[in-house]
């Protein structure tokens, strides 16, 4: 039976208050009508009130422009909110009580006499509900009016009191580009003190995020091994499958560098790479996150060039099937725009620790797959003992890697000798995951940024220095990309694996992303359609993806053969020594095995016609598959014969040719 004790991470613990209520506070929401409010933030104060977590004395403001009543204003909360809700079960008298403790202020932020008004309806939550004086601001609106409410509320009277505190939380993005991050703290801070102001990053409220810190810092075996010593290099993968769905206006101007790598992403690499803290204290953490991001090596413009990748996505079919339009005729975004919704990165940690270890970001909207991972690579085994084995040409490096999203899990993979009388290298994983050793209710993500932050607990919250920090890091290659327009765009079709020159990125280097193959994505190639599960299991840790872009000679005749190749989008000419196209292969078939089967060079060249995802099988794991699994190698045999008329009886050829490859 799985451990079931709650372990929560955040520092709660430290006044002795995880799983209580949070203290009594009257909550302000500006900008209470829009989707933030509405899809995140009212669905994490239900769940909190469900978990037994709000403050009992508990009230809350809802600012915005409509002019609505309050009694209007609860009903559309109560509408929303069967909408959004993530629990399984809607709970009507937790509900109730919640929603009777909303109000609602109608009023511009420039306008002083608002924030006058809110004084005194906040003075009336306070005696209605005893709050005790306390308030939390929650800034829900768009970026360009953080600093003004900031102001306004400080102008009336709202951000010290005698009695209890005031806090304010900010939302992303915190800034446009350095030089407005460093405008926005100077204007934050002339009116709050740092210890008052919360900036979220969501992804820090993340379970699987935080869990990082328990990973690395709570288990004995692993942090030996965090080191430039042992690791080889590491990859973060945030891919979205969505595009920019009705945020063209606001994405348009930011692009995802901005979006999603300068924070969320950055958040990530200081867990993954700070060196331990020496306590769970907020600034204990934040001082590790801090000296770590200082630490990233600054690009300078010809590293720009060099080590990162940016893209567009064009038209295309998502994963489920449906037509998409390219990211030119999104809603609100300019059709000459060279914004970028795709970018992969190499980053450097320059300090002791990391010296050397290539680090690669990638991200990207309309993407085929929904995923967020963290791989840690290590360094190979010595090859030495087996350098004399037959069947084993060369060790997998063992891979360590973290499913933040929406598979959320831990997996380790190494090699294991395969059963059988002789000495044979299988790749294998050991996996924990979440759902089978935890039970939880589904969250919002900010319900743990909302309870620390009545807390008075900063440390999921970004402080002035690490935002300003990650603007450093991101800010040349923004001034990189602003005076080069990429020339390519768009690169990618909407529901592809991304550019081709991200998959070059990293394979410059000898190495390859890691891709997560699901079942749904092996099924796309028919020969795997019928294959059984523990089969489709050993593919998904063996095929590698790769892209090839138009024109491309993926084969070329005469070669040796040393891996096969399944098509999943595009399409590719066989050519044959005379020049002339042989046939043209589509989606879901397969190529390259020839050789592999006969030891012979490739009997044709293959060219992408058009851009390619395929799924690569090396000599080594193709020989395993064909050993392990007869009928997958009578199908390639029978293939083979049809295409290639070799004209060999099938059972027979299958035993030799599968005694030779052993061989
Ligand atoms: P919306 O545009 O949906 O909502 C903005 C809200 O602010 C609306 O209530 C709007 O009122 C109000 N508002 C805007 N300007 C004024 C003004 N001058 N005076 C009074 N009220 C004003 O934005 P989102 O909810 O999507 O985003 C809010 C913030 O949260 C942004 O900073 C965004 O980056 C961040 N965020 C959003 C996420 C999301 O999933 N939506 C995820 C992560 C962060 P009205 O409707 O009456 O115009
Ligand atoms: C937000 C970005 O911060 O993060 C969005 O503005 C992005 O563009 C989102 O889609 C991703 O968050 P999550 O939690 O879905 O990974």
């Amino acid at each position: 039976m799985p451990d079931r004790t709650p372990i929560t991470l955040t520092t709660g613990q430290e006044a002795g208050l995880t799983e209580q209520p949070a203290p009594p506070c009257a909550m302000v929401i500006f900008g209470a009508s829009g989707d933030l409010t509405r899809r995140l933030l009212v669905p994490a104060l239900y769940n909190l009130a469900c978990d037994r977590l709000l403050p009992r004395r508990f009230g809350v403001v809802g600012l915005a422009l409509d002019e609505l009543s309050t009694e209007r204003f609860r009903d559309k909360l109560s509408s929303d909110i069967r909408q959004y809700s993530t629990r399984k079960q809607f709970d009507e008298a937790v509900w109730d009580d919640l929603v009777r403790r909303f109000h609602y202020l109608a009023g511009r932020f420039d306008d002083p006499a608002v924030f006058d008004r809110l004084r005194g309806l906040l003075a009336r939550l306070d005696a209605e509900w005893q709050t005790d004086g306390n308030v939390l601001y929650y800034c829900a609106t768009p970026p360009e009016v953080f600093g003004l409410i900031a102001e306004q509320i400080d102008r009336a009277g709202g951000t010290r009191s005698e009695r209890g505190w005031r806090r304010i939380i900010v939302e992303k993005p915190f800034g446009h580009d350095l030089v407005s991050a460093v405008e926005l703290n100077r204007r934050l801070l002339r009116h709050w003190t740092e210890a008052q102001v919360y900036r979220i990053d969501h992804y820090l409220g993340k379970e699987t995020i935080q869990n990082l810190l328990a990973f690395r810092f709570s288990n004995g075996i692993f942090e030996p091994l965090w080191n430039k010593s042992h690791v080889d290099h590491i990859q973060m993968t945030v891919a979205e499958v969505v595009g920019v769905e009705g945020r063209g206006r606001y994405y348009d101007r930011a692009g995802v560098l901005r979006d999603v790598v300068q924070n969320h992403m950055f958040q990530m690499l200081a867990y993954l790479c700070m060196e331990p803290p020496t306590s769970f204290r907020p600034d204990a953490i934040r001082n590790e996150k801090a000296k770590v991001l200082e630490a990233v090596r600054i690009m300078r413009p010809e590293d720009v060039t060099s080590h990162t990748v940016r893209g567009q996505y064009g038209p295309g079919r998502r994963a489920n099937g449906v037509d998409a339009v390219g990211y030119l005729k999104e809603r609100g975004v300019d059709p000459n725009s060279q914004t970028e919704t795709f970018t992969a990165l190499k980053l450097f940690v320059d300090d002791w620790r990391w010296e050397g270890v290539p680090i690669y970001l990638r991200s990207g909207k309309a993407l085929w797959r929904r995923g967020t991972e963290i791989l840690i690579q290590f360094k190979k085994a010595p090859e030495v003992i087996f350098r004399e084995l037959p069947g084993i040409p060369w060790l997998d490096s063992n891979q360590l890697v973290f499913h933040i999203q929406p598979d959320q899990g831990i997996e380790l993979r190494f090699q294991a000798k395969t059963p059988g009388p002789s000495m044979q290298l299988q790749k294998v994983n050991m996996r924990f995951d979440y759902r089978e050793a935890f039970e939880a209710a589904r969250a919002t993500g900010y319900e743990v940024m909302l309870y620390n932050c009545m807390l008075g607990d900063q440390m999921l919250f970004s402080r002035s220095d690490l935002v300003e920090t990650a603007w450093r890091i991101a800010q040349p290659i923004l001034d990189v990309w602003a005076a080069s327009p990429p020339g390519d765009f768009p690169n990618y079709p909407a529901g592809s694996w991304g550019p081709k020159a991200a998959f070059d990125l990293i394979e410059r280097d000898g190495r390859k992303w890691l891709e997560v193959v699901n079942r749904g994505v092996i099924e796309t190639v028919p020969l795997f359609q019928e294959c059984d599960e523990i089969f489709q299991h050993k593919l998904a840790l063996v095929l590698k993806p790769v892209v090839a872009a138009a024109d491309e000679l993926i084969i070329r005749k005469g070669d040796r053969g040393n891996e096969m190749y399944f098509l999943v989008r595009g399409a590719v000419d066989v050519v044959g020594g005379d020049g002339r196209v042989i046939t043209t292969l589509g989606p879901g078939s397969f190529f390259g095995e020839t050789s592999l089967l006969l030891s012979e060079p490739r009997n044709a060249s293959i060219r992408a016609t058009t851009y390619c995802e395929l799924f690569v099988l090396d000599k080594a794991d193709f020989n395993r598959v064909l050993r392990d699994h007869p009928q997958f190698a009578r199908s390639i045999l029978d293939a083979c014969r049809r295409r290639y008329r070799v004209t060999v009886d099938p059972d027979q050829a299958f035993d030799r040719q599968v005694r030779l490859l052993i061989e």
